[in-house]
């Protein structure tokens, strides 16, 4: 297959964008350096945790020394309970007004105080292989590990294994249809979603600090999908890496392998929908299952330990036909089968049809892996398409490939590690 752009018309063009993305200086709120990619200049000026994994990956193909510093940045952020928060706010005069128009629960004025995908461990592991830096997984193991103890910990009351987001901005997805109804929104617009997201801040207030409290509170209490999926991707990775650095007898490699295990099962068992043919979001203290299938219902596939039974359900039920996943520039966030898929501009009610490509990286990967070359070979080559036609975009319309969202967006440069 040959593809719309080349490989060196798609690095410079990433190149170009982690350049005039980055952000280097002083804090002069806590007199730490820094040095991160942001996913936009003029959207999102920021440290943002999941896109900076992505700009790591990405700048593993072209300045892997900065992706160290990506990294070293994030962990930085690291507090004492091991919490690492989903926005730093290095520079708050570069947008002071931000926080008025967009919802973060602050700990102090510097970072928000949500936490977001914690894909960390496995871009962290992805730099120590690129770069054999053994000093920065020295460095990085110990903030890794508190930081996936403390996710278990304080976000794990059931200790089924699954961990719960307490809003919707903590799953990376943040307008997702699937949330609709738990937020009770009452109008289906970005002003309708951050009207309810308000609402559930509030509630919060009281209880601001005390992760146990706000799970009971049962406001927004939701074992996400994506969220966990992810999170036991990166058990296994987090494991792996112990094994690397402290052998095969590791008691840490065997305490994330085991929950590894553990939030596989949970996914596979109490997730699982046999009759949608889907993964479901479980919601509040009596896990009720939210029964919208979104791009998240899919997202177990990176589990290379997954059933093969639940691999070709998902395949053949929604990846691949047309009516559902398989539009033509795949895969949307919502399939096209759904009465609320809403392709075009969303007018920042975003992951509600437009296709995404962190998803389409984790879902390629995913999809080469438990073999199916007819679908992942299309998947990157129209991933590129969509990079061609309309430049790097936060998000692409479904049927056009027409670049929508922030331009000159950060995470799109993952193009190059797909
Ligand atoms: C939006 C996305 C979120 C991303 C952030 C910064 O809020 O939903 O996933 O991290 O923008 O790009």
């Amino acid at each position: 297959m040959t593809s719309a752009i080349s490989r060196e018309q798609l690095e410079e063009g990433a190149r170009r964008i982690l350049l005039s993305n980055l952000r280097e200086g002083v804090a002069d709120w806590n007199g730490k350096e820094f040095s991160f990619v942001c996913p936009s200049l003029t959207g999102y000026p920021f440290q943002w945790f999941w896109d900076s994994c992505f700009h790591a990956l990405a700048l593993l193909h072209l300045d892997p020394e900065q992706a160290k510093k990506e990294m070293r940045s994030l962990m930085s952020g690291a507090q004492p309970s091991g919490f690492i928060p989903h926005i730093i706010f290095w520079e708050m005069e570069k947008q002071p007004d931000f926080l008025s128009r967009n919802i973060v629960g602050m700990t102090g004025p510097n970072f928000s105080a949500t936490i977001q995908p914690p894909i960390i461990a496995y871009a962290v592991a992805r730099v120590y292989r690129v770069t054999g830096d053994e000093e920065f997984l020295r460095e990085a193991l110990p903030i890794l590990t508190r930081y996936y103890r403390y996710l278990r910990e304080a976000r794990d009351p059931d200790n089924d294994g699954l961990i719960a987001v307490i809003q919707p901005e903590e799953a990376g997805t943040d307008c997702s249809p699937k949330y609709d109804e738990i937020l009770g929104l009452e109008e289906l617009s970005n002003r309708g979603f951050i009207t309810a997201l308000r609402k559930v801040y509030e509630a919060y207030e009281p209880l601001r600090h005390d992760d146990h409290a706000v799970l009971a509170a049962d406001i927004f209490h939701v074992e996400d999908v994506l969220v966990n999926s992810i999170y036991c991707f990166c058990l296994r990775a987090l494991a792996r890496l112990h094994t690397e650095a402290g052998g095969e007898d590791s008691p840490e490699a065997a305490e994330f392998s085991r929950e590894a295990d553990r939030v596989r099962d949970a996914l596979v068992e109490k997730c699982w929908d046999e009759e949608a043919g889907a993964f479901f979001d479980l919601s509040g203290v009596d896990e009720k299952p939210l029964k919208t299938v979104t791009i998240s219902s899919l997202m177990p596939l990176i589990l290379a330990d997954l059933p093969r039974h639940q691999v070709e359900t998902l395949v053949e039920r929604w990846v691949r036909p047309p009516e559902h996943f398989w539009t033509p520039y795949p895969l949307p966030s919502v399939p096209a089968s759904d009465p609320k898929f809403m392709p075009g501009n969303p007018g920042g009610f975003i992951w509600r049809g437009p296709s995404w490509i962190n998803t389409n990286y984790f879902l390629s990967h995913s999809l080469r892996g438990h073999g199916y070359p007819e679908l992942s070979e299309p998947l990157v080559e129209k991933s590129k398409e969509c990079i061609a036609k309309s430049g790097f975009r936060e998000y692409y319309h479904p049927y056009t490939a027409e670049g929508l969202g922030a331009r000159d967006f950060g995470w799109s440069t993952l193009i190059l590690d797909f």
